[in-house]
């Protein structure tokens, strides 16, 4: 019988870590379960932490203890449908919390966020039922021609949501393209 591990918990050292705890809490709706000078740990469900913040123990710097990293990308969260992500985008957006990149994936819609610390965090969803649904797609013609996706506009999926127009017509490229130009994804990545 195999032993599958689940993910359980990530502990991102920072140098601002009040801020990164608030933001976590707001951003995941987390609330904080322990803290103490050096690290504090928040969770939002289940577990009985999900991420944590500690400041940097002095005296390593990370640059030597771990010397081929590049820095993390980022870390992803998925809702079970687009009305829960796109609520999430509307109550953030209330906090002066705003997505940085929006993309449109083709396997899923996604929201890509800044942390305090300048990390993205990607809000997403699955825009296929199943996982083999999600491969079939990415193998197809579409995804192979541009494995990012097209940058759409939020605020338009949202307003397009609330008029009635289906979550399967709002998860694609196709309703992506149809919006306002948009800048391509990998310079909102970049930007500073
Ligand atoms: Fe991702």
């Amino acid at each position: 019988m195999a032993h599958t591990p689940k993910f359980a918990h990530a502990v991102l050292m920072t140098n601002r870590r009040d801020a990164m705890r608030d933001w976590y809490c707001a951003v995941l709706d987390a609330h904080v379960v322990y803290e103490d000078p050096m690290i504090c740990f928040i969770t939002y469900d289940e577990e009985h932490h999900r991420l944590a913040f500690l400041s940097p123990p002095p005296g390593q710097p990370f640059a030597e203890r771990a010397p081929h990293s590049a820095g993390l990308m980022h870390t992803a969260y998925t809702f079970s449908d687009l009305g829960g992500l796109l609520a999430r985008y509307e109550s953030l957006k209330a906090r002066g919390i705003e997505p940085r990149v929006p993309i449109q994936h083709g396997v899923t819609t996604s929201l890509y966020y800044r942390d305090p610390d300048g990390q993205f965090v990607e809000m997403q969803v699955d825009n296929f039922a199943s996982a083999e649904d999600a491969n079939d797609y990415m193998r197809g013609s579409e995804f192979a021609a541009d494995p990012v996706g097209p940058v759409y506009d939020p605020a338009l999926m949202l307003a397009d949501f609330k008029r009635g127009v289906p979550a399967a017509t709002l998860q694609t490229r196709g309703w992506a393209l149809g919006g306002p130009p948009q800048p391509h994804a990998m310079a909102l990545f970049a930007a500073p």
